[in-house]
């Protein structure tokens, strides 16, 4: 069995009273929708990747040697190689559950044909106009199965906007009894073999998550698309994938998957038209307090956090989008994720990017409901994918990277390490033929024949208000320890930590928060700040919150992680407006499970670029 890459877990929230003001949420979830057009598939099977690695390693000359140097990954690494679906394990499936990796009873292998090619990517044709891609084609969704049946004659349009635009899906759903092609969830029922079919798709997820495949040639190595520099290119696939195969059982070409705007206050609630029983866009696993009519209704993107006031969620969220996209990476693997390559190791939690660490995890903790055994079905890899809601949530993840692309930076935002770019995934496309896709051909999404419509992004200016008067550290530093006295420690409690500063003031420099040891089962979360007088671990929509540490419980073969986390201080330190000071007054405030983290020591150092 394998037994070796991480799942994702959820902590179970206590629901908080019900604020009256919020008894039905005033500002409506929204969803827009992802366009795309029309498009072509053809498959090849000239047989591979075609260029010569080497010939590519020299191209890039001594840019490749420098950056070599600086990762310093091994010599003879690889791209991740596509699984060999001949070798996925049905039994190996795990998840992680009370200390313990326990098997899960599914077989999430995908249905085994040993003809292959490469996936060609359509020809680029004119996108559909702005407007056309309604929501009443996620109403339907088109899953169809069960519960379609019983309320053809009641699906409502939501937000429609037929009028705008060309080819909607109304006409599909008024004529289920009429189409020739099966519905998704149909051919659960009628052909489970059948690689379209809903849970077929939702399997592929568990099947790159939670074990049953291994990597090429290492027995035993799971192979894992989270955590890494692959979670943003696999997730764009899978979406790829999924919307052509829902499109050409539809008989709609243009079906686009709309995205959950999560990121906007107005999208910060759950879909309204995902929360009908009895439609194919319901699910009955998700956290019963955070459907629109619970007690608890609006989004945090914060993981445990415990704050009610919705106006205060709404910043806090804002200033977490914020951070990010845009105050916290300071790289391009700092927000994709880190390097991933072939024989390596599943990453833990110092793998993935600042996007898919933040609002991402948080959406899938948000979701699942944490009354089921292992938080089914968001807070779960191995199920995420059955709820149709994280179609759209992935939509809007991925909507994430093409805006951080555009936002400008001081740094490069490409990454273009041969071993990124290489790297490969398995899909069946809409034809049923297992295709070979790479990273490389998911880099630009308009490629592959879609786009997003234009939404708000009010996060973009929700950068933390700059204090006036910068903190007196003299007399914050009196309830401060030294570092050689404090630490190493088990953080049961806040502390307050006095970290000298390589330079003095507003300089360019990273916090290290060193030797982080954490139990691998358990969710542990912590906030940290920076000269804070205010101590209110709860907002951190202030100038001096720094950021955290969140860690999902997951499985690998060791009961410990152990990693660094770098807090990049350059625009806090403007925020924050720090006097010509040599030293800063650090506060960790454990959130989450404090006395499962312990940490070595912490720093300050100038930034590495
Ligand atoms: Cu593959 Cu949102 O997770």
């Amino acid at each position: 069995m394998a037994s070796l890459q991480s799942s994702f877990t959820v902590l179970a929230t206590t629901p908080t009273p019900r604020n009256s003001s919020l008894s039905k949420p005033s500002l409506l979830p929204t969803t827009n929708a992802r366009r795309s057009h029309r498009f072509r598939v053809s498959c090849s099977s000239n047989g591979g990747g075609g260029v010569d690695r080497r010939n590519m390693l020299l191209g890039l000359g001594g840019l490749y040697g420098a950056s070599n140097l600086i990762s310093g990954r091994k010599a003879n690494a690889d791209p991740i190689l596509p699984p060999d679906l001949s070798q996925c394990d049905p039994t190996g499936a795990t998840t992680t559950s009370g200390g313990q990796t326990v098997s899960l009873d599914v077989d999430c292998c995908p249905p085994y044909t040993d003809i292959q090619s490469d996936y060609k990517l359509p020809s680029f044709t004119t996108p559909r106009p702005s407007g056309g891609g309604s929501s009443s084609e996620m109403q339907n969704l088109e899953f169809g199965g069960e519960s379609a049946g019983t309320d053809t004659d009641e699906d409502v349009v939501i937000t429609g906007n037929q009028e705008e635009g060309g080819a909607t899906s109304s006409q599909h759903t008024q004529n289920t009894g009429e189409q020739e092609s099966p519905r998704m969830r149909d051919l659960d029922v009628t052909d489970p073999d059948d690689p379209r079919g809903f849970t077929q798709q939702a399997n592929i997820h568990c099947a790159y998550c939670n074990g049953p495949y291994d990597q090429p040639d290492h027995p035993g190595l799971d192979l894992q698309v989270h955590n890494s520099w692959l979670f943003f290119p696999f997730h764009r696939w899978y979406l790829y994938f999924f919307e052509r195969i829902l499109g050409s059982l539809i008989d709609d070409p243009t079906f686009a998957i709309p995205y959950w705007n999560w990121d906007n206050p107005r999208g910060m609630f759950m879909p309204e038209m995902f929360t009908f029983p009895g439609t194919p866009a319901y699910d009955a696993n998700r956290d019963p307090s955070h459907i629109p009519t619970g007690t608890n209704p609006v989004v945090t993107l914060n993981v445990g956090s415990t704050v009610t006031d919705p106006v205060q969620i709404i910043s806090n969220n804002l200033t977490q989008m914020y951070n990010e996209m845009i105050g916290t990476p300071a790289s391009a693997t700092d927000f994709m994720g880190q390097p991933y390559r072939d024989g390596d190791a599943p990453h833990g939690f110092s793998g993935g990017g600042t996007s898919e660490q933040g609002s991402h995890t948080a959406i899938h903790v948000w979701v699942g409901d944490p009354n089921n055994e292992y938080n089914e079905d968001m807070g779960n890899f191995y199920s995420a994918g059955r709820d149709p809601l994280f179609y759209c949530h992935h939509a809007n993840v991925d909507r994430m990277w093409t805006l951080w692309k555009d936002i400008p930076a001081d740094y490069s935002k490409e990454i273009t390490d041969p071993d990124f770019l290489k790297s490969a995934f398995m899909f069946y496309d809409k034809n049923k033929n297992l295709v070979r896709v790479t990273v490389a051909d998911a880099l630009d999404y308009k490629r592959m024949g879609y786009e997003y419509e234009p939404s708000n992004t009010p996060w973009m200016n929700y950068r933390p208000q700059q204090r006036l008067v910068p903190a007196n550290l003299e007399s914050l530093s009196k309830t401060a320890q030294t570092v050689a006295k404090l630490f190493p420690l088990t953080l049961n409690n806040t502390v307050k930590v006095i970290v000298p500063k390589p330079a003095t003031g507003k300089a360019d420099e990273t916090l290290v928060i060193e030797n982080i040891v954490t139990d691998n089962t358990k969710l542990v979360k912590f906030g940290v700040f920076i000269n804070d007088e205010d101590d209110k671990p709860e907002e951190v929509d202030r100038a001096e919150y720094a950021g955290s540490f969140t860690q999902l419980p997951h499985r690998v073969k060791a009961k410990q992680s152990t990693g660094n986390l770098r807090l990049n201080l350059k625009e806090l330190y403007e925020n924050i407006n720090i006097a010509d000071d040599k030293s800063v007054v650090v506060t960790i405030v454990p959130i989450i499970n404090g006395s499962a983290v312990t940490i070595g020591s912490v720093k300050i150092v100038p930034r590495v670029a």
